[in-house]
């Protein structure tokens, strides 16, 4: 954490229920949190997860991506004006465009509900249970211009149960998620 004098200004980009962001708005609370959350972005207007920064007064702001290009544009200027340092990709579901990363040049940080490599892309719990595997879990990792497959942070299995459901699954991994996206942040940044 040397490098970081105070707590990291953090946006968070989410596109629904942002059940994860309420997770990372609650750690950033934390004394011992190295994030400070600034802003949420949402690709939809109709996001649930943007109430969670209604009821937290974290500024938001929606993109229409009407033009892909322009929506980049925008964006990346609301992020240098409040001098944010960490983008956290929280059920987002656009894909950063190269242009974005190398503008934004800060870290990108998403969670993937799979054991990557395995299940990049949507649906990961459906094709987990179709394929009769006997763990499933989440990862985060760092983002890179192709898809959920930048460098691994941290990874935490749960076992797969015969019963198990998309639902059920989900409900399993969702937990995990929570659990690990705080502890790869505060990882990611001890590391540095
Ligand atoms: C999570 O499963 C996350 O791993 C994936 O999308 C889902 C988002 O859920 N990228 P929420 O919006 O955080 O509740």
């Amino acid at each position: 954490m040397a490098k970081y004098l105070g707590k990291i200004k953090t946006s968070v980009f989410i596109s629904g229920r942002g059940s994860n962001l309420n997770n990372l708005i609650k750690f950033s609370k934390k004394k011992s949190s190295p994030i400070k959350i600034v802003n949420v972005i949402s690709s939809n207007k109709k996001a649930k997860g943007l109430n969670y920064a209604k009821k937290n007064k974290i500024p938001f702001f929606i993109s229409s991506f009407d033009n892909k290009l322009k929506s980049d544009k925008e964006i990346i200027q609301i992020l240098k004006k409040l001098k944010v340092k960490l983008i956290c990709l929280a059920g987002y579901m656009k894909i950063l465009s190269p242009y974005f990363i190398k503008k934004f040049n800060n870290p990108i940080l998403n969670i993937h509900p799979s054991l990557l490599p395995k299940y990049k892309g949507l649906n990961t719990h459906l094709r987990a249970l179709n394929n009769k595997d006997k763990f499933s879990g989440a990862t985060v990792h760092l983002v890179n211009s192709k898809i959920d497959s930048g460098k691994i942070i941290l990874q935490k299995k749960v076992r797969i149960s015969k019963n198990d459901s998309e639902e059920t699954l989900e409900k399993k991994v969702l937990n995990v998620e929570y659990k690990i996206y705080p502890k790869a942040i505060t990882k990611f940044y001890s590391s540095l």
